[in-house]
């Protein structure tokens, strides 16, 4: 999969250590699991299911335990994997069919062990034909619990997906409600499913945006007739105090409505201003110098005509290319790394880089100047550009791919590669098909 196009803007060669390969970079091995989970995969109707629900059980682990999943196919017949989506989890445990692991056929099982390292909203999917099997219900939520606990805070999870066309808030269609007495704090852990971006607002109550993408904000103001438009694939943090009355989590469909019992506080539109995460919070210094980076990458989103698969047509490209002759970006470990993102391809794509978490640094080359935005999915609009930086501290191969999964399974998909990492596993091979 060498590259043919030229993404590197400077740097030079990445170094090349000694030969890793991507099956070795596993979790622990070794040591009880704190939080033991198996989830059996089954094909039900149109729908796909684990433990015969969609969306799946929430996985919920205080950070620092050891958490192994089982996940085992009895009914799936493209195979499985589940990928732990915005968790930053060793390569071997990323759970991508055809680059680290083969997808799990009728019948078999695989193991994923991980430390539950950072606390925050997480979700996980199946990497197999994931256009296919994300979309029919193959996913669940993942929470990991800071250390100290949560306080007297109420935590509640409001995972958003359409099911045929019709959105639910944790697999319910509608309205429902969640009790809490007037007065608690509640954490609001909304999590975007689905391949477009989602507005989400609150009704009855002020709130503040506590995180992004299972990363604090830098103090959150608090904001009232304001909207926060979630990524695809993305998650959004909100707490609420709740006011005598209640409030309700709003999507435009589906609502949760959060207070005590008794009648719930109206349905109220949606507001016209959202929150710019650009500017949101207060700055505070970054881990690493993003001046200084030791590689800079162009990641150019277009569309032009060629064939995808032997098919020809007019597909997405990167820096021009068609996948699978688009960028491999070579990185070292410990590179500091900045890309350029662009889209100029008529249509937004959410961008889900694996295994690390990215700063915005620049949204059309105007400098952030809020709380640092840490993502791992970023909605990049038509005609817009960005400018992030991430350290690359998690050595395999990772996706660098669109997570409108329709577009990722027409080669809007690209990798990450530490420059010294190899993989047994083949895109094509044992019917491997990530997306
Ligand atoms: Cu949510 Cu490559 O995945
Ligand atoms: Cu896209």
């Amino acid at each position: 999969m060498a590259s043919t196009g030229t993404p590197d803007l400077g740097g030079g060669p990445a170094p090349v250590g000694p030969a890793l390969d991507v099956a070795a970079l596993t979790g622990p091995r070794e040591g009880t699991p704190d939080v033991a989970v198996t989830l059996t995969a089954r094909r039900e109707g149109t729908r796909f299911t684990l433990n015969g629900s969609s969306p799946g059980p929430e996985i919920r682990a205080v950070e620092g335990q050891l958490v192994e999943v089982r996940l085992v196919n009895e009914s799936v017949a493209g195979g499985a994997t589940l990928h732990w989506h915005g968790f930053d989890v060793p390569n071997a445990e990323d759970g991508v069919a055809g680059v680290t692991q083969d997808a799990v056929p009728i019948g078999g099982e695989h193991v994923y062990r991980f430390v539950a390292r950072a606390p925050g909203t997480y979700w996980y999917h199946s990497h197999q034909i994931s256009h296919d099997q994300v979309v029919r219900g193959l996913l669940g939520p993942l929470v990991v619990v800071p250390r100290a606990g949560l306080g007297d805070t109420r935590d509640i999870t409001a995972l958003v997906h359409i099911y045929d066309g019709v959105r639910t808030i944790d697999g319910v269609a509608g309205q429902h409600a969640v009790e809490a007495p007037a007065g608690a704090t509640v954490r609001l852990r909304v999590i975007n499913t689905d391949n477009g971006a989602g507005a989400v607002w609150i009704s009855g109550a002020p709130f503040a945006v506590a995180a992004v993408d299972g990363v604090d904000i830098h103090d959150p103001p608090a904001v009232h007739d304001t909207s926060v438009v979630i990524t695809a694939g993305g998650r959004a943090d909100l707490q609420i105090t709740v006011p005598p009355g209640g409030f309700r989590l709003e999507t435009g469909t589906a609502a949760m409505v959060v207070g005590p019992a008794g009648p719930a506080p109206a349905a109220a539109p949606r507001p016209t201003a959202s929150v710019d995460m650009l500017s949101y919070g207060a700055p505070s210094p970054l881990p690493f110098d993003p001046t200084r980076p030791d590689r800079r990458f162009g990641y150019a989103i277009g569309k032009s005509p060629g064939f995808l698969d032997g098919i020809p047509g007019i597909w997405w490209t990167i820096n021009g290319k068609h996948f699978p002759d688009d960028p491999m970006f070579v990185v070292g470990e410990g590179d500091v790394v900045t890309m350029h993102l662009t889209n100029d391809s008529g249509e937004a794509h959410p961008m889900h880089l694996h295994g690390h978490h990215a700063v915005v640094l620049a949204r059309n080359g105007v400098a952030a100047t809020g709380s640092p935005w840490w993502f791992d999915s970023l909605e990049v609009g038509n005609g817009e550009s960005y400018d992030i930086a991430f350290r690359a501290d998690n050595p395999g191969v990772w996706m660098d791919h669109c997570h409108n999964l329709q577009h990722a399974a027409d080669g809007l998909v690209a990798h990450l590669m530490y420059a010294n990492v190899t993989t047994p596993f083949r895109i094509g091979d044992k019917g491997n098909e990530p997306e």
